[in-house]
């Protein structure tokens, strides 16, 4: 991955500004990395790179996520896809079963 290339594609919150933040701010926890522009906040397949990015800077490492944006991109919507079939199934689960009732 790139600098400029997105980390959180929910918010559109690159590389490099999370790497910047990270830097400047010294969050106490990779949670608030969510202060810069949302990061982390929308559907939650950043969040393990966030920590990353957190780790390395904390260590004083430049960050490193050897994901390249395109392979990123399709394992965030196979994340998605799942997270999505787990609500759908949560919902069938919690709602009441009209053919048995009487
Ligand atoms: S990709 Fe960051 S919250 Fe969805």
């Amino acid at each position: 991955m790139q600098p400029e290339d997105h980390v959180c594609l929910c918010y559109h919150v690159s590389l490099r500004k999370l790497t910047n933040y990270a830097r400047r701010e010294r969050p106490a926890v990779a949670s608030q990395l969510s202060d810069c522009l949302g990061a982390g906040t929308g559907c939650g397949w950043c969040r393990p790179y966030l920590q990353i990015i957190f780790d390395d800077c904390r260590a004083g490492r430049d960050p490193q996520i050897s994901d390249g944006p395109g392979e990123y991109a399709i394992a965030r919507e196979a994340y998605r896809a799942v997270r999505r079939a787990e609500r759908a199934a949560a919902r069938a689960e919690s709602s009441p079963d009209v053919s048995q009732a009487e």
